[in-house]
């Protein structure tokens, strides 16, 4: 095929990656599970060995340099990422354990106290079980009643069906922005204004959409949204929730300890202010660390460059897979991300894992972590799935091809 337009220079992006350089099975890695987790460049992995190697310390506590020097780091990437989401507030960034972290906090804190016996919480059917499982223990404990928005067989929500759910009864809708199964990208911003006019809150879980995509919370206009840095190529083990200064000044602390006090007797406790409110211990500071260099990584490149590419190669990957006999593309919505899932006849998903990681070539198959919409398409065994980072090639789109290929050679 034409190599097609693209500001980015891909060859100078991959050489940022060095894991890009490693050899999979005697293979050179093809790494196709983006969704799942993205590489690290360079300069996210030595922004980690320079805070062990030169100014490792506690943050907020000591007065001495190294304490000092590690604060001001910390709390600089909290700016960054207040830019990176255009959030209003400084302290309106709280720093989680990742994507799932910061829906448990909203459902243990938000919901139990402010959501009760009859009120309902809106999700979908697209939703990873991590925005499913914690709002079905909240409705276990408090009485509430779930609810969940059908999709189309293009793998769309049914906006529809979500209008006709809407009611006063509504209190919260916590539905994701993009799929991470399907790639489907949702109507966020008219989820969110029909939420409003019925007064619920709305939770977006943005895990697949920050490395995608602009996030502008206070465009959006949502309550809460929450994402993983370890999907934009960032370290693990790190999240933000984004909050309404206002709602999270009303919501209850979530852990007790050090930091997230003001004052503290056997009698009686007094909170911090936000976001140290919500950020009891000593924190993960080498990742927030590192994660201010992810940001300005992606920055760097841009995320219109870089959706621009994504969408290219999502667009060869659809044709060049669409013309392979007995394959089946899952998730066909008009507005996607650079997610192909697929079912080959015959074949189990595992296999096709399996054998393709025999050639180097790293895909993710199975549920995806969303068993309640595998069994909606009638796929229990779920499927295969190729997602594509800014580094991905059109001639690594080829070896997937010809890699599948194989599959059924073997198998059929
Ligand atoms: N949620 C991640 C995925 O889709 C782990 O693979």
């Amino acid at each position: 095929m034409n190599k097609p337009k693209t500001a980015l220079d891909i060859e100078k992006i991959r050489s940022d990656f060095p894991i890009l350089n490693e050899a999979v099975n005697g293979k050179s890695l093809v790494y196709f599970d983006n969704a799942a987790t993205t590489q690290k460049p360079s300069v996210v992995i030595n922004a980690l060995t320079d805070y062990y190697g030169h100014y490792n310390a506690n943050i907020h506590r000591g007065l001495h340099a190294l304490a000092e020097k590690a604060t001001f780091a910390f709390e600089n990437s909290r700016h960054s990422l207040q830019r990176f989401l255009n959030a209003a507030l400084v302290e309106e960034i709280i720093f989680t354990y990742g994507t799932t972290d910061g829906i448990n906090l909203v459902a243990q804190t938000f919901g139990r106290r402010f959501l009760g016996q009859g009120d309902e919480i809106i999700i979908s059917t697209l939703e990873h079980h991590s925005n499913i499982v914690p709002w079905q223990m909240l409705c276990e404990e408090r009485g509430c009643v779930l609810r969940v928005i059908p999709i189309n067989e293009q793998g769309e929500l049914r906006m529809d069906e979500y209008e006709k759910m809407l009611s006063e009864r509504t209190k919260l809708v916590s539905v994701v922005h993009v799929s991470n199964s399907l790639g489907t990208i949702n109507p966020v911003k008219t989820i969110i204004e029909k939420a409003h006019a019925v007064g619920a809150k709305v939770l977006i879980d943005g895990a697949q959409a920050t490395s995608h995509m602009e996030v502008d919370v206070q465009a959006l206009d949502c309550d809460f949204y929450v994402f993983s840095l370890h999907k934009l190529y960032g370290p693990t083990g790190l999240g933000v929730l984004y909050g309404k200064k206002a709602i999270l000044d009303a919501m209850p602390p979530y852990r007790g300890g050090g930091e997230m006090i003001k004052e503290v007797t056997f009698e009686k406790t007094t909170y911090n202010d936000l976001p140290y409110k919500f950020e009891a211990g000593t924190p993960n500071i080498a990742d927030v660390v590192a994660a201010l260099t992810a940001v300005q990584y992606v920055d760097e490149l841009g995320k219109t460059n870089m959706a621009a590419y994504e969408n290219e190669l999502l667009r060869y990957a659809t044709e060049q897979l669409g013309d392979i006999d007995g394959l089946r593309i899952v998730g066909q919505a008009a507005e996607k991300i650079s997610v192909v899932s697929f079912v080959l006849a015959g074949i189990h998903p595992q296999d096709i894992g399996t054998i393709l990681d025999q050639q180097g070539i790293a895909i993710r198959t199975g549920h995806h972590c969303t068993q309640p919409l595998m069994n909606r398409l009638g796929l229990p065994s779920g499927t295969a799935r190729a997602s594509f980072a800014v580094y991905n090639t059109f001639a690594e789109i080829d070896k997937l091809v010809q890699g599948i290929r194989k599959v059924q050679k073997m198998m059929l």
